[in-house]
């Protein structure tokens, strides 16, 4: 089975997520600047002319796709390199996916998301595979 795992989290944690989840094997992944807030509805600010509320901050959001045995291990990565213990680290969704589709080569599900190297190629993911 594939999943999508959508994480939204702080814009400068960016480059430390992406690099915790190069190092376990996650390559293919995509990212969009979004704007939106959570419980706490955003934040109060102190100006000169007294207080305003910014209710849509900023946000990144990294979309990866990839197969069911790897989720554990992908959300872990993420919601430690993300985390600064504060409110509004964000919030990581996991979503099923009906099919993947390769358009330069018409390769489907598994085959078109497995990238040399990745987590699904690595010797080890493949002895605890044969398990
Ligand atoms: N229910 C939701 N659906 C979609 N996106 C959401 C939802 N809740 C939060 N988000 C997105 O996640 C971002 C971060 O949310 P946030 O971390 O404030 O969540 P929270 O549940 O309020 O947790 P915390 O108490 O740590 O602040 C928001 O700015 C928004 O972009
Ligand atoms: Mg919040």
């Amino acid at each position: 089975m594939t999943k999508k795992i959508e994480a939204i989290f702080r814009e400068e944690k960016l480059n430390t997520v992406k690099e915790a989840l190069y190092e376990i094997g996650i390559i293919g992944m995509n990212v969009t600047e979004v704007r939106g807030h959570g419980r706490q509805g955003g934040i109060e600010l102190a100006g000169r002319i007294g207080t305003y509320k910014v209710d849509l901050l900023p946000r990144v959001q990294l979309n990866i796709i990839l197969s069911d045995n790897n989720v554990e291990k992908t959300i872990e990565t993420i919601q430690q390199a993300a985390q600064t213990g504060s409110i509004g680290d964000g919030l990581i969704f996991v979503y099923p996916v009906e099919e993947v589709i390769r358009i330069r080569t018409g390769e489907r599900g598994h085959a078109a998301i497995t990238y040399e190297g990745d987590i699904d190629t690595r010797e080890e993911a493949l002895v605890q595979a044969t398990d």
